[in-house]
């Protein structure tokens, strides 16, 4: 592949799959398209700017000549830009649907346009809603029960048009719970380390006993590289694992390792809607040769330690206004 656009490459997992590409694909070009949201950062890519094969456009995947001028030559396009953030989308859904829904029809229309090889929407496992029992096969129905994973099955359902009436080669990805380096700070683990770190309450929705299975940023993006270049085009393939730790056991984990009072443990209340469970059978993917290689007390060490040692990094953007903001609609006055 010489030439590959990664949107969303400044967010969390999009700037882990671009150091990903340049350090596995010595021939490849990767051109980023990022609008530098709240949750973007172009110091994620530091240790990649020097790279003559990186390009970076400051941009949105809503505005179609930017993504135009992205996608102009490139042969495949792995979507990442999107709002993430669950939270967020149940304060205030609009900018979810903006983006995730209709900045992934502008990026289809160009690809479709422009005859592009090979186009990834990266999704996730909240599509499937909450899985009380049993394990979702990407077959089962879409039943998601949130803003942000209503508006992430929408764009999966419009990806998947595009690959039945245009034949255009997608594929997709429903990935579980992300962690490791970059990831900003108001999911969960990153959120519970650096309030741990700060000697501030670890907030535990409702009475801790949704659960999530964790899955590392290396991890998933060797998947996505995997489904890019050997998965089936009209296809969606799980990517996770099958560690089921809980909210609780989260927080008592966490402060565990950096060793904090257990007391800093705090129940607030439970987020609307809660999907309490997501479980995946990632049969398909493995069956392209795809293993997890972090266990959990692994990944969770691992990025507990990132944290410790990348303390500027975070307290850079948890002083920002628009993050204080958002911590106090979340966590005091909700
Ligand atoms: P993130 O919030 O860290 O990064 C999103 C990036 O997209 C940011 O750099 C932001 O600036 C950019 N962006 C947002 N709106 C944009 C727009 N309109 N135009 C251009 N760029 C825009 O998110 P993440 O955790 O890295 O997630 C990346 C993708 O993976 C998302 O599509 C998400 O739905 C999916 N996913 C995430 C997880 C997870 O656990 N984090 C799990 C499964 C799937
Ligand atoms: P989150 O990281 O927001 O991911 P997801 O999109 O899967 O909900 O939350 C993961 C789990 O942690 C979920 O069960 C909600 C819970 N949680 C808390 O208990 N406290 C928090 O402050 C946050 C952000 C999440």
């Amino acid at each position: 592949m010489d030439a590959m656009l990664v949107t969303g490459g400044a967010g969390f997992i999009g700037s882990n799959f671009v150091r990903y590409a340049l350090n596995r694909y010595p021939d490849t070009q990767v051109v980023v398209l990022d609008a530098l949201t709240y949750a973007g950062n172009l110091s994620n890519l530091d240790d990649s700017k020097d790279s003559d094969r990186l390009r970076f456009i400051q941009g949105d995947i809503r505005d179609r000549s930017q993504v135009d001028e992205a996608m102009r030559g490139v042969e495949a396009v792995v979507n990442f830009a999107a709002e993430s953030h669950v939270d967020r989308s149940i304060l205030d859904p609009s900018s979810f649907i903006e983006t995730n829904y209709n900045g992934v029809n502008v990026l289809l229309e160009a690809a479709r346009r422009l005859e592009v090889k090979r186009f990834l929407q990266v999704s996730t496992d909240e599509v499937y809603g909450h899985v009380p029992a049993g394990l979702s096969a990407e077959g089962d129905p879409l039943a998601p029960r949130n803003p942000y994973a209503a508006s992430k099955a929408a764009a999966e359902l419009l990806a998947q048009s595009y690959y039945i009436t245009y034949g255009l080669p997608v594929l997709i990805t429903r990935g579980g719970n992300t962690v490791g380096p970059y990831q900003y700070p108001e999911k969960v683990l990153p959120l519970f380390i650096t309030n741990a770190l700060e000697y501030k309450p670890l907030p535990v929705y409702g009475d801790g006993s949704a659960v999530r299975s964790y899955l590392y940023v290396e991890d998933h993006c060797s998947a996505i590289d995997r489904v890019l270049r050997n998965g089936q085009p009209g296809s969606a393939y799980n990517v996770g694992t099958n560690c089921e730790v809980s909210g609780r056991d989260l927080a008592d984990r966490v402060l565990e390792i950096l060793d904090r009072p257990a007391n800093l443990r705090e129940f607030v209340p439970d987020r609307s809607g809660h999907d309490l469970r997501y479980a995946l059978d990632c049969g398909r993917v493995q069956s392209l040769g795809w293993r997890p290689a972090f266990d959990f007390d692994t990944m969770l060490k691992g990025t507990v330690q990132w944290y410790v040692d990348h303390q500027p990094w975070w307290q850079e953007i948890r002083n920002e206004d628009s993050y204080r903001s958002y911590y106090r609609k979340q966590y005091h006055e909700r």
